[in-house]
């Protein structure tokens, strides 16, 4: 019982991929969208990063969730796992199993951008439960929220602080768009990184064996095949740091040297001062008031909230 609904083409994303590039060159700081550091490299880095000592989060959340799940799931009463940003890894079968424990699960929805990427995992859950209706959706989580199937009693579930890749009022648009979607007897799971000590925070985005550089640099490379752009990642430095007043970490690009890069597809050409600093993905890390203002401005509740033991990362179950 597998279904695969395409809300989202290879063109649709290839267009997404070149207004963003024109605008985030034109602007002041010079920026990116995290969403393109994803192709098949990206993506393996991103699970490399994953296994990096400096890099808690991933662990955090894994060890709330198998010490939590069961109690998610009793709490949730959910017939339907609905993940955004899609995986068929150990946190997804985590909740599957609770909430197949609990004897209500009916239905998983993976939701990605990435429609070779969600086959996978739609397949390897289909095979792993086997009577589990599988009903996959390729949509880009910030606008297609509207088209998700709806019906039956949905667990949300935005996981590995994935929120925490929008400014605040960003933020809220989304969890705004989510209320909408909701009914009553839904719920939303959201997994959040927590404020902490800068130095830890910065190390889990500057990592000691450059993996995380590499992950950032790969955005230029996405770049050069993309759009016939002539970036040399080996020009930029990574660079991690923390805005202590907006409370996320940001990683840039620097450029070692006065550079000029033209970007053929897009027929215009970037320029570079030296030591000037591109921005690529901002990472924010939260506190419990600030997230249940965020739900609350957004019409949901907070309903529980669990951490790791050492109060690294939360995940936090809220209602419509
Ligand atoms: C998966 C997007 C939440 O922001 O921590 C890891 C991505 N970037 N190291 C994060 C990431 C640099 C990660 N998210």
């Amino acid at each position: 019982m597998l279904r695969i609904d395409r809300h989202l083409t290879d063109d649709d994303l290839a267009k997404a991929l070149r207004s963003d590039v024109v605008e985030g060159l034109a602007s002041r700081p010079k920026s990116l969208p995290p969403k393109w550091f994803y192709d098949e490299r990206g993506s393996e880095l991103f699970e490399e990063i994953t296994r990096l000592e400096e890099y808690y989060p991933t662990r955090a959340e894994r060890r709330i969730l198998r010490e939590r799940a069961p109690e998610i799931a009793a709490a949730a009463g959910a017939d339907t796992l609905v993940e955004l940003g899609a995986g068929s890894g150990e946190k997804t079968r985590l909740l599957l199993d609770a909430l197949g424990g609990a004897g209500t699960l009916r239905r998983f929805v993976p939701v990605d951008v990435s429609g070779g990427f969600l086959s996978e995992a739609a397949a390897a859950i289909g095979d792993a439960y086997p009577g589990l209706e599988v009903h996959a959706v390729v949509a880009d989580f910030e606008r297609h929220l509207h088209l998700l199937p709806g019906g039956g009693r949905r667990l949300v579930a935005v996981l590995g602080s994935t929120l925490g890749n929008q400014p605040p009022a960003e933020r809220v648009s989304f969890l705004s768009d989510l209320h909408s979607g909701c009914t009553e007897g839904d719920s939303l799971l959201l997994g959040v990184d927590l404020v902490k000590d800068p130095r830890r925070l910065v190390a889990a985005y500057d990592d000691a064996r450059g993996v995380t550089a590499e992950f950032n640099r790969n955005v230029l490379a996405v770049l050069d095949r993309e759009l016939g752009a002539e970036f040399d990642p080996r020009a930029f430095d990574h660079v991690a740091v923390w805005d202590a007043e907006a409370e996320w970490v940001e990683m840039r690009l620097r450029s070692r040297a006065a550079q000029r890069v033209p970007v053929a597809a897009l027929d215009l050409t970037a320029e570079f001062a030296a030591g000037e600093e591109m921005r690529t993905e901002i990472s924010a890390k939260f506190r419990r008031e600030g997230v249940a203002g965020e739900l609350a401005a957004a019409g949901f509740s907070l309903d529980a909230w669990w951490t790791d033991p050492e109060g690294d990362f939360a995940v936090l179950l809220a209602r419509p």
